[in-house]
């Protein structure tokens, strides 16, 4: 086309049309300079050479989607590798609230977080779900520093008000004023005006604010019915963890002996066809069915679900129920910010449920996930999810 001013050659493209279908090919991919949007992908035998196209040419390399990575940590990224020897709940007073509380510190907090987004986008990954920690100005700090290289982000201003430590915690009603603040904040560093636009468009912004309650353990009944009334006044996308560990889980059923997790959440309106949860390891058919029921999407972490021993999950079985579906790194539940990492440790928990299933039964018919499904799940499979 005429806007195309470059071309990228390459022996194999390589992307998914869908969950089944991965097409590979010998072709080009057209690019507008100016606007860095890509304009046209086509095989080689289609393609017309033309002397107003500069030819860029990756003979012998892949060129891929960018990657998307549905869930991770920025103030965590310092932590890769550290106390994976406990449980979550031990591991996140230890190592991870310490840590998070440190943003506090506005140049430190840059510092980590241009790192984490460097490693991401050295890695592939275009598009980034990040939780910031409970700082207001960490969390607009994240979004400016996502912007400035370009990176697709979804910022998440952590909330806890509860079994928190005196050090990393928030008052109800001011985690929920500076949550407010930080959305605004975030829309004006893209000068966006929430109040001209259609809801919608908060989606076409790079940087999308979302939702956090960290999970239920640390969120009063209060904070959440709060987080889930911004959530709907700008209509944001919501994120969280949901029964990622044994521990989590029974300390959320000692408060709510009457419920499941997921209905928690549900009560409480923030489970709904914008929320993306992490984990989802220790639910029942009818939890799977109340998020597909309510068009939630799951992040499915399994290198962050083997490193703290939280558990085995194969992303088959939710694809298998229909639920939106994507990867996330975790970090640093999860020691590795790459999304190539995360295919292949996908494959092994997917592969570790097969067997398991056939030292259950024999007979069991459980395949683990195919490299295509695995190709889909870290590119457009997260980009549905989100
Ligand atoms: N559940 C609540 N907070 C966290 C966190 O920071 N990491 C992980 N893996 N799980 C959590
Ligand atoms: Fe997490």
């Amino acid at each position: 086309t005429a806007m195309t001013s470059v071309v990228y050659y390459s022996s194999r493209i390589v992307h998914s049309l869908s969950l089944t279908k991965l097409q590979d090919f010998h072709g080009v991919v057209g690019v507008d300079s100016k606007s860095g949007t890509i304009v046209s992908i086509e095989k080689l035998a289609d393609f017309k050479a033309d002397d107003a196209k500069q030819v860029i040419n990756f003979r012998n390399k892949f060129i891929v989607p960018g990657f998307v990575d549905t869930h991770t940590h920025a103030p965590q990224f310092v932590n890769r590798g550290l106390g994976l020897d406990m449980p979550l709940m031990q591991w996140l007073e230890t190592y991870t609230f310490p840590k998070e509380a440190k943003c506090k510190d506005i140049d430190y907090a840059t510092t980590v977080f241009s790192k984490i987004v460097d490693m991401t986008i050295k890695n592939g990954t275009t598009t980034c779900c990040y939780f910031a920690t409970i700082h207001p100005k960490s969390a607009v700090e994240l979004a400016k520093i996502t912007l400035k290289r370009g990176q697709r982000a979804f910022i998440g201003k952590v909330n806890m008000d509860m079994e928190s430590p005196k050090f990393y915690i928030e008052e109800t009603k001011s985690s929920l004023q500076t949550t407010e603040d930080t959305i605004n904040d975030i829309f004006k560093l893209q000068s966006y005006d929430c109040k001209k636009q259609k809801p919608s468009t908060i989606y076409d912004l790079l940087a999308i604010p979302i939702i956090t309650p960290r999970f239920v353990p640390t969120c009063s009944d209060e904070l959440m019915k709060g987080l889930a009334n911004l959530a709907e006044k700008y209509q944001l996308p919501i994120q969280s963890h949901l029964a990622e560990s044994p521990g989590e889980s029974d300390f959320v059923k000692s408060r709510f002996p009457n419920e499941s997790y997921t209905e928690v959440y549900k009560r409480m309106n923030l489970l709904n066809d914008r929320t993306i949860m992490a984990h989802c390891i220790y639910l029942s058919t009818e939890d799977i069915q109340l998020i597909k029921k309510c068009g939630a999407s799951i992040a499915h972490c399994a290198l962050s679900n083997f490193d703290l021993s939280s558990g085995i999950l194969c992303a088959k079985t939710l694809l298998a129920a229909g639920v939106k579906t994507g990867l996330g790194t975790d970090v640093s539940g999860g020691y590795a910010p790459d999304m190539l990492s995360t295919i292949r440790f996908t494959a092994v928990a997917s592969a570790a449920t097969e067997i398991n299933n056939r030292s259950k039964d024999s007979k069991s018919t459980y395949r683990k996930l195919k490299n295509s499904e695995l190709f889909y799940l870290a590119t457009l499979g997260g980009a549905e999810a989100l």
